[in-house]
């Protein structure tokens, strides 16, 4: 659990879980509050899934345009985990459905400060995803109750999204015609490749990202590590798009010339990350390693930053490259 990444917009809010309660409302048949004990009651599943943030892969977008205010992070936000709790399909149900609903909408019980705003994190998924998506309320990591950080008593995990719907702290469900108009929806974590000249952090004209794409990560060996010459360990995760299977992962040694399939080292599941490992030949010098994958709904990485740069740098899932020292 220490090596779970962790992201959070605002202060951690202090929840006493006696006095929590879960508002379901907006378009349903009945209006509900959940309390802890009344979510017990539903039945408890396991989800074994892969938390994404979108700003993963960032800071190598930043080798082609600064971008002030976001965080510069390489692979680092992304971690498994093994959730227990209760369906969002199963409360849906409880509540019943309207006709005219079409999203549905999650907000935390932090108070996140924008503009001179007070709010929670929120954000919105789409229905299909919401009963039919593995969609789960958890109320446990890795067999023991959510650490504070990320999100106790109950957060969401919205398995194969960007982690900025798994919303934490989770305090109100709204099912709506509409997508979230909340911050973290409307005017961040949106693609937007034309920067707007009076406000160049705006991506509100952008598209609201959902599902992670297909990505290929070399965890090992690190950039500019030093490694002796001969055969080579790459290692690394590889996770498909939406929950579609991988099919292949390679590594190439030389620019993309040739390309070495990789072995299978932990097969991941439809919502988590696979294990690859790869060896190659290399001689003395400086080496760009380059690592990529394919799923089984035929996607396929963009093989430049250009073809994946935003505003925001989120989503980069471009080929992985990473430099090397060889001794
Ligand atoms: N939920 C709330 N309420 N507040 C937040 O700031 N951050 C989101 C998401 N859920 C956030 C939130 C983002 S951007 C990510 S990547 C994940 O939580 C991170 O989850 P973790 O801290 O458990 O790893």
């Amino acid at each position: 659990m220490d090596h779970f990444f962790t992201r959070s917009h605002a202060a951690i809010p202090t929840i006493d879980a006696r006095d929590w309660r879960l508002e379901v409302g907006g378009l349903v048949d009945r209006l509900r509050q959940f309390s802890l004990n009344d979510l017990e009651a539903l039945p408890q599943r396991q989800l074994t899934a892969t938390l994404v943030c979108a700003g993963l892969r960032r800071a190598e977008l930043l080798s082609l345009a600064p971008m002030p205010g976001e965080l510069p992070w390489g692979p680092e936000p992304a971690s498994t985990g093994v959730w227990t709790g209760v369906m969002l399909a199963d409360v849906l149900r409880a509540v019943g459905v309207s006709e005219r609903a079409r999203h549905v909408e999650f907000v935390g019980l932090d108070q996140v400060e924008r503009h001179g705003h007070h709010f929670g994190f929120g954000g919105s998924i789409d229905l299909e995803k919401a009963l039919n998506g593995d969609v789960l309320l958890a109320t446990e990591l890795n067999g023991a109750p959510l650490p504070p950080v990320h999100g106790y008593p109950m957060r969401v995990v919205v398995p194969g999204w960007i982690g900025a719907r798994s919303v934490k702290w989770l305090g109100r469900i709204t099912l709506q015609e509409e997508p979230s108009d909340n911050y973290f929806q409307s005017r961040a974590y949106r693609v937007q490749r034309e920067i707007n000249p009076s406000d160049p952090r705006d991506v509100s004209a952008g598209i609201a990202l959902s599902g992670v794409p297909l990505n290929a990560v070399i965890l090992e060996p690190a950039p500019d590590q030093a490694v002796a010459a001969g055969q080579v360990r790459i290692r690394g995760w590889a996770m498909g798009s939406a929950g579609q299977a991988l099919t292949k992962v390679e590594v190439s040694p030389n620019e993309g010339r040739d390309w070495i399939p990789a072995q299978t080292l932990v097969e991941g599941t439809a919502w988590s990350w696979t294990f690859w490992e790869a060896t190659a030949l290399l001689p003395p010098g400086r080496h760009t390693l380059i690592a990529r994958a394919v799923d089984r709904s035929g996607a396929m990485q963009p093989s430049s930053l250009q073809d994946t740069w935003n505003v925001r740098g989120y989503a980069n899932n471009a080929w992985h490259r990473v430099e090397v020292e060889v001794r």
